[in-house]
């Protein structure tokens, strides 16, 4: 079967498409035929500069994936041959806090990727695909949907008349407009682009603003928010970005913070002042995928998909994330 690698520290040059064997699931495990992987910013990360973070090459990338059960390894239930699932990011983590345990089972970091014709996942290490969602939709959720999930609705508690605000429309940010729509609470999105902010307000955006034209974008949220701040933040800039969202989150109000797109320093006497909760977001348990997917399937959510990429132009997906001018997903059929 084939497999796409990173051999080496060149960015997606550096990927190879290879023929390994196929993998035969060991006790306990499940072979999943795979039919498309959604790629995450960490995804590109991770190619980008695998040596720093240590990881032994080759390795496969990628965290998410959807496909069919086609095998079963001794111990698993044979009536799951067939199922359409995803995998969860965490191989380890079912319910409850993060673990240490957990941190060590994510796919395409502590443990190898998906992006291959067929991948061992372990019995407990995926979900079914929720009705209605295709296979290119379905690759979307384990990562990104689940982390604005989390945040959102485990950590932020966000509901109906609360305002959120969200940072860029990459895939982390749409989906998290899509739940604050499903929750009822109104988003507030900030982005480069015009256009982009023109799509968010179209798909149920309460107010934009342009952070490049509008660098104090904080003060804008304070404004459109009669000064109070917004309830809920999904900070995906991390540090070139956190004071100004610790500044537009109102008092006692959560900071979810998820992303590391900018670096920056950042002063905590603010978060102290305010009784802000700045809760560190690591995607999430596949107790929260089940719920998560409940309430897609019964608010019949469609991700947003910015555009497919078939498996043997890999690389050209990542180059798409580099050039971030995608809203949304960016899925690689297999
Ligand atoms: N902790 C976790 O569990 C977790 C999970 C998923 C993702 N993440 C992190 O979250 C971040 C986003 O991930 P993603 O997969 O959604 O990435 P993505 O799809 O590549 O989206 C990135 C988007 O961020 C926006 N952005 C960049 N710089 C910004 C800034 N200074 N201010 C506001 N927005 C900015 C851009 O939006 P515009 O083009 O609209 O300007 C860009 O399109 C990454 O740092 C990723 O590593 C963390």
């Amino acid at each position: 079967m084939k497999a796409w690698q990173i051999i080496g520290n060149d960015g997606y040059g550096a990927l190879s498409l290879a023929q390994i064997d196929s993998p035969t699931p060991a006790a306990g495990q499940v072979k999943v035929a795979v039919r498309a992987s959604s790629i995450n910013y960490r995804d590109y990360a991770t190619i980008q500069d695998p040596v720093a973070r240590g990881l032994a090459l080759p390795m496969i990338p990628n965290s998410d994936c959807a496909g069919d059960i086609v095998e079963v390894g001794a111990g698993v239930d044979k009536s799951l041959i067939g199922k359409r699932v995803a995998s969860t990011f965490f191989q380890q983590w079912t319910d409850g806090d993060c673990s240490p345990e957990a941190m060590n089972s994510a796919l395409g970091g502590a443990l190898g990727g998906v992006l291959a014709e067929e991948v061992l996942l372990d019995a407990n290490g995926f979900v079914e695909i929720p009705s209605g969602l295709s296979y290119v939709e379905a690759a979307t959720l384990p990562c990104a949907a689940l982390t604005a999930w989390n945040a959102m609705v485990e950590t932020g508690r966000a509901g109906a008349g609360d305002t959120v605000l969200l940072l860029g429309t990459g895939g982390v940010s749409v989906f998290a407009l899509q739940f604050a729509r499903l929750l009822g609470a109104r988003a507030i999105v900030t982005s480069s682009s015009d256009s982009k902010l023109e799509r968010m307000r179209s798909m149920g955006a309460w107010e934009t603003i342009n952070y490049k034209e509008t660098p104090e974008w904080d003060t804008a949220v304070l404004d459109l928010t009669d000064g109070a701040g917004v309830d809920v933040t999904v900070e995906v800039g991390g540090g070139g970005t956190l004071q100004r969202s610790v500044n537009a989150t109102r008092v006692a109000g959560t900071v979810g913070l998820i992303g590391v797109l900018t670096g920056g320093q950042i002063d905590p006497t603010p978060i102290m002042r305010k009784s802000l909760r700045l809760q560190g977001i690591y995607v999430g348990s596949r107790r929260m995928f089940s719920d998560m997917n409940r309430a897609i399937s019964m608010h019949q959510l469609k991700p947003v998909i910015d555009h497919e990429v078939p498996f043997e132009s890999a690389p050209e997906a990542y180059r798409a994330m580099e050039q971030a001018g995608h809203l949304g997903k960016i899925v690689i059929t297999v």
